[in-house]
């Protein structure tokens, strides 16, 4: 039996077969509905249930308990079962852009450490420029049919995008880029993709990076300030060693300009002089915040890492409904033959 799946009190709802999963029935039914890897692993298409029953086709391990008994499901893994009311809040500002194809060109490249590269591309001229919410990502289609995922490292422009692009002996698409792709070469995308973004609660707002994961966090920040949003905001960012903090500078900055912005950079090797957190991010945060109630909280990373602030922020205190993250899957690295 087909079920009604309404998009909050928007109006708007899609037709759902039990054979269907929520994701597959709105986008064929045109709602650009938030998704990653499609497959229960990035978390991307995490939504909640407000009224009505789904089942997961099978179990997942995004989800926390906490989440599962907020009434969070994978919108790519769950069947509805009756009627039902997602809790939906269009974004305010940009509206979510549908994904498309889009082209650009490579402009610049610029090593920020020994091993990221910073890349810009510019994009086509035309009367509809590339729009997304500050946080999301897009993948790159690449000649064998694979695709690679990077996110988006500074807001909306006319014409140019940003990437965060970490360099890896093996890491086929990111040296491919780095040492052979030609100036000005063209690539293809697709995006944006992913929900990640800063939602419009105001409060008290912890931005946790790990690595690269600080990209999206970058693009938020800098929207936000742009905006002149006033929320209080403490990023922290987790890297191995303080070279690997390739932007270390550039959040001091927005520090010095802005008094509500915090920044606590976490490392787990460190010299003597060092003055930041020495550990895990996750355990920064902890030492910071033991109490995340009333708090909301952003994180951008490897898995791991990922996993381990979902579980010491839910059990500080922070409600599911002000968790946001996005993981660096392996389900996001489709490049072919990549370790
Ligand atoms: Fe559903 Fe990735 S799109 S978990």
């Amino acid at each position: 039996m087909t079920h009604h799946v309404h998009l909050g009190d928007s109006g708007q709802y899609f037709a759902a077969a039990p054979d269907q999963t929520l994701l597959d029935a709105g986008l064929q039914a045109g709602i650009a509905l938030p998704y990653g890897c499609a497959s229960g692993t990035c978390g991307a298409c995490r939504c909640r249930i407000r009224s009505g029953s789904a089942v997961e086709a099978r179990p997942n391990r995004v989800l926390s308990d906490a989440e599962r008994a907020a009434g969070y499901a994978l919108l790519c893994q769950a069947h509805a079962y009756s009627d039902i009311v997602l809790e939906w809040q269009a974004p305010a500002g940009t509206p979510a852009a549908r994904p498309a194809i889009w082209p650009c060109r490579l402009q610049e490249r610029r090593w920020l450490s020994s091993d990221v590269l910073e890349v810009r591309l510019k994009l086509p001229r035309g009367d509809a420029p590339f729009r997304f919410l500050p946080g999301q990502y897009v993948d790159f289609l690449l000649d064998d049919g694979g695709r690679r995922s990077f996110s988006l490292a500074a807001p909306p422009t006319d014409d140019t995008i940003e990437l965060h692009i970490k360099i890896t002996p093996h890491g086929r698409f990111g040296r491919y880029i780095a040492e052979q792709l030609p100036d000005r070469a063209m690539l293809r995308f697709e995006g944006p993709l992913g929900a990640f973004h800063l939602h419009e609660a105001e409060r008290p707002t912890l931005l946790v990076a790990g690595g690269t994961g600080f990209a999206p966090i970058k693009a938020m920040v800098e929207d936000a300030i742009q905006r002149a949003d006033q929320r209080p905001m403490h990023v922290f960012w987790g890297a191995r060693q303080p070279e690997d903090l390739y932007l270390d500078a550039l959040v001091r900055e927005w520090t010095a300009h802005h008094a509500h912005i915090r920044y606590t950079p976490v490392c787990e090797s460190v010299p003597e002089d060092w003055t930041g957190a020495h550990g895990r991010v996750h355990d920064a945060v902890s030492a910071h915040y033991p109490d995340l109630r009333g708090h909301a909280l952003y994180a951008s990373g490897p898995p791991a890492m990922v996993a381990s602030i979902k579980a010491s922020a839910l059990q500080s205190g922070l409600h599911p409904d002000h968790l946001h993250y996005d993981s660096f899957d392996d389900a996001h690295v489709t490049w072919p033959g990549t370790p």
